[in-house]
């Protein structure tokens, strides 16, 4: 995989280069509430501007359906990178269109332009090849050189990040390196002991991860939503909690191999449950309530972790020697149900071990829980991308960039 330094030592000034981030943030309107996938793409977009490339910088936002919606525009995102990289970011109201070329051909060397929102254009994510390769083509035309850096999307076969980059000679970006690097002591070179700690909504989203886990990590833990399925694959009645019932059977299948090859499967021993969920907007007390895991109520949902689990999960990483962390422990975003979430991310500061945070809520969840993230030793910025490298899975947009 060529880097971008030498891709700049080769001399980029006055070359219009294609730099696909992943700048899908949240936003609450058009405020972004967290902008830690635009700053993670300043290094690579200012060195090439500083290198006096024209810099063109594109990504998706959400999942608009192939045509322009409003409320995912990138705009925002425009307006966050310019004020990171101290100067004006233009921004393209279209992709392909008259106010991408019009604004690539303004671009003086050193500049950068952002275009709106790839997925507004049906060809980005389609899965017939003809029309992704077509919107490639025209992709194509903006560009002389192609830098992948949206480590987020390289799990993703989409034109912007798969087909473009076969036809302009291309580079991994900064960002596209480091996690690669990180990711990589998580498989081959992981140092024992490995315990892997999973939360988040569903069970289904991490079954390929577990599988591959489960010949991998010495201790999984699990918490968030996902674990009530757990918990019922136990045997225990799990109230209203969020349930994936037809996933009982393959969460059995991952206990029983687990014990078969010494895996330390660790579940929640109590958590906090109330009758309703709680009000993210206005966060109103939600007045939980701690019970016992094999004893939440018929007309109760599981929010959280309980103290208890708390302190047991916090001994199971104390003497870790490497740690990866995806998906909340509860419902983070409400001050009730943020302890586990907080929990976890405290015992990883405090432990010795080499630490992963892996993408999407639980990063984000670091973040607004007040954390240093610079304290922790990795947070990528991919969720469903770091899982499937850890998965094994070929990624798209890293063979992509290989020659
Ligand atoms: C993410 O948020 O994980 C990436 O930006 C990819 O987004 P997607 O799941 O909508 O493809």
């Amino acid at each position: 995989m060529k880097t971008i330094d030498e891709l700049i030592q080769g001399g980029v000034e006055g070359k219009r280069i294609f730099v696909r981030a992943d700048l899908n943030v949240p936003l609450d309107g058009t405020a972004i509430t967290d902008d830690g996938r635009i700053r993670a793409v300043v290094p690579t977009v200012s060195a090439l501007a500083e290198a006096g490339a024209k810099v063109i910088v594109a990504s998706h936002l959400g999942r608009p359906k192939g045509a322009p919606d409003p409320r995912f525009s990138l705009a925002p995102a425009a307006a966050r990178l310019g004020e990171l990289l101290g100067k004006n970011v233009s921004f393209a109201t279209d992709t392909v269109g008259d106010s991408a070329k019009a604004t690539v051909a303004a671009l003086a060397n050193g500049e950068v332009t952002l275009l709106e929102n790839l997925r507004f254009n049906a060809g980005e994510t389609s899965k017939d090849d003809a029309e992704r390769g077509a919107f490639a083509d025209r992709l194509a035309e903006l560009a002389d050189l192609y830098v992948g850096d949206g480590f987020g999307a390289v799990h993703r076969k989409h034109a912007s990040v798969f087909d473009l980059p076969a036809r302009l000679p291309h580079a991994a970006g900064y960002l596209i390196a480091t996690e690669v690097g990180v990711l990589k002591k998580l498989t081959a070179e992981a140092k024992r002991p490995y315990a892997v700690v999973l939360g988040g909504a569903k069970v289904s989203d991490k079954l390929g991860v577990i599988d591959h886990l489960l010949e991998k990590a010495d201790r999984i833990l699990i918490g968030g939503g996902m674990a009530y399925t757990f918990l019922k694959a136990q045997g225990y009645e799990v109230g209203i909690s969020l349930l994936q019932e037809d996933q009982i059977p393959t969460v059995q299948g991952y206990l029983r191999r687990a014990e078969e090859r010494g895996v330390e499967f660790v579940l929640p021993t109590d958590v906090l449950v109330a009758g309703e969920f709680p009000d993210l907007k206005t966060k109103a007390p939600a007045h939980p309530t701690t019970v016992a895991a094999d004893a939440i109520p018929a007309d109760q949902e599981g929010l959280d972790i309980g103290p208890e689990t708390r302190k047991l999960y916090a001994s199971k990483l104390a003497d870790a020697a490497t740690v990866f962390w995806n998906g909340p422990m509860g419902v983070f975003e409400h001050p009730d149900y943020a302890e586990g979430t907080k929990a976890v991310a405290q015992a990883l500061l405090d432990s010795p071990a080499f630490t992963v945070i892996g993408g999407g809520d639980s990063a984000a969840a670091v973040r607004l829980l007040g954390f240093d993230e610079n304290a922790f030793g990795h947070i990528s910025t991919g969720g469903g991308a770091s899982l499937e490298y850890l998965e094994g899975k070929t990624l798209p947009g890293l063979a992509a960039l290989e020659d």
